[in-house]
């Protein structure tokens, strides 16, 4: 196809030396020509307030816009407490706002989990999910990805230091890329 789908990034951890971040950037460089990824950043956003939904503050409303013009969204996010961090789920609400305007309505995603623990955060991945089906997101169901140990998986340079992994993430890019082409609305 003569154009690339865009795909907003949503990190949820702030974190200079984020995990889920270079998992993100990983992502980016393996991805297929069809696919442009980007990181839209969340951490300047304020918190929701309901009051504000006739006059939103102009980093949410200009988030929104960013989201409206994506044609798809690939969610990276660490697990806080087995769910989604606050910062996350803050974003999730700024966009989804005023009832009946959200700007995730239809694009098809993807969650990823990455964690130094053992399950790869399974809990925020799948709290997460529960969110997405409300938003009336098409999410792609397999392969699920938990990335767990990931506190060694990275070389200093960001790039994938286990060959099984470096697979998976393959497989699992190229199957986001077939899903888009299902699920999206044809390129403007
Ligand atoms: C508030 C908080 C809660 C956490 N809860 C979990 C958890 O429930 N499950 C888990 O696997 N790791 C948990 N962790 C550890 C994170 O997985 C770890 O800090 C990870 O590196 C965060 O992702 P990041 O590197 O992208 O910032 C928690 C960390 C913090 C700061």
């Amino acid at each position: 196809m003569a154009t690339s789908r865009r795909v907003a990034v949503v990190v949820g951890s702030l974190r200079k030396d984020s995990l889920n971040r270079k998992m993100a950037a990983a992502l980016a460089a393996i991805a297929p020509p069809s696919l442009s990824l980007e990181i839209f950043e969340i951490g300047q956003l304020p918190l929701y307030d309901q009051d504000d939904d006739a006059n939103p503050p102009e980093a949410s409303v200009a988030f929104k816009e960013k989201i409206a013009g994506a044609d798809a969204v690939l969610f990276v996010t660490p697990e806080y407490n087995r769910s989604v961090p606050g910062v996350l789920k803050n974003a999730i609400d700024v966009g989804s706002r005023p009832y009946g305007k959200s700007a995730w309505k239809g694009k098809p995603a993807a969650v990823m989990t990455v964690s130094p623990g053992a399950i790869g955060g399974f809990g925020a991945n799948h709290h997460l999910r529960q969110s997405l089906v409300f938003l009336d997101m098409p999410v792609l169901q397999q392969p699920e990805a938990y990335i767990g140990g990931a506190g060694d998986l990275f070389d200093e340079s960001g790039g994938v230091k286990k060959p099984d992994t470096q697979k998976f993430l393959d497989t699992f890019i190229a199957a986001f890329a077939q899903w888009i082409e299902r699920t999206a609305k044809a390129p403007a």
